[in-house]
């Protein structure tokens, strides 16, 4: 089994997805959120890569929440912003929400081709290996990136991800990325601070989301592992 890891979707050609086990990541903070809000009850999450795309599907839904943010700020108009406390129980529980964020969302969209496509973060990192395990295919892991770029954080949730695939099976074939990654995840799994130095992380650090990076690092606390098929992410 090949494990690849891209540190932005935007450099991953979508000719690689095909037959391919995707793991999407977007550590800070998109990824613990969507996964969040399907943990808290949420029926269903619509991942949208524009704002006015995520406003159309839900005015031709109706009852649905609308959650999002560019730049960590929540979008003018929208119920919820990025913040994982947003989708509590009592904001989501039995509701469709849909979603646009600035690369998190528009990561999942461009999956088209492949087998499966998980939602990983650290919050179900063990289950999400277990489940990409199981399915049997080369795996990819896509981060999102911030704009373009590798996010140290994506690559950190990535290599605790492939880590913890390497200790369930020994038939695994890691790139260098992978590699790489996993030796990211080691080196900060018990010191954070060099990780809150990073780019994306300090920046929302210093908007006031200190608890949301706090809670993004919180591992395995939840089994659930939601997958994206046409267009909707659903455990
Ligand atoms: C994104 O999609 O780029 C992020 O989730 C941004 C954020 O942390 O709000």
């Amino acid at each position: 089994m090949r494990i690849k890891t891209f540190g932005s979707y935007t450099k991953l050609p979508s000719s690689h997805l095909v037959g391919c086990t995707v793991i999407s990541i977007d550590l800070l903070r998109s990824s613990t959120s969507m996964t969040w809000a399907l943990v808290n009850g949420a029926t269903k999450v619509i991942p949208t890569t524009e704002a006015a795309e995520a406003v159309s599907i839900a005015g031709r839904m109706g009852g649905c929440i609308l959650g999002g943010e560019r730049g960590g700020i929540k979008l003018p108009g929208f119920d919820l912003g990025n913040s994982p406390f947003e989708y509590s129980k009592e904001a989501v529980s039995g509701k469709s929400v849909v979603v646009s964020t600035t690369n998190g969302t528009g990561a999942l969209c461009g999956t088209e081709g492949a087998s499966n496509v998980l939602l990983g973060c650290m919050l179900n990192c063990t289950a999400v290996a277990r489940k990409a395990v199981e399915l049997g295919n080369d795996i990819i892991i896509m981060c999102a990136g911030t704009e373009g770029d590798i996010s140290a954080d994506d690559l950190y949730a990535a290599g605790a991800i492939a880590e913890a695939i390497t200790q369930m099976t020994n038939n695994v074939s890691p790139c260098d990325m992978t590699i790489v990654a996993r030796m990211i995840y080691r080196t900060w799994k018990t010191d954070h601070r060099e990780f809150f130095s990073t780019f994306h992380c300090s920046r929302l650090i210093k908007m006031g989301f200190e608890k949301d990076v706090e809670f993004c690092l919180r591992r395995d606390i939840t089994d659930l592992v939601p997958e994206y098929r046409n267009g909707v992410l659903s455990i």
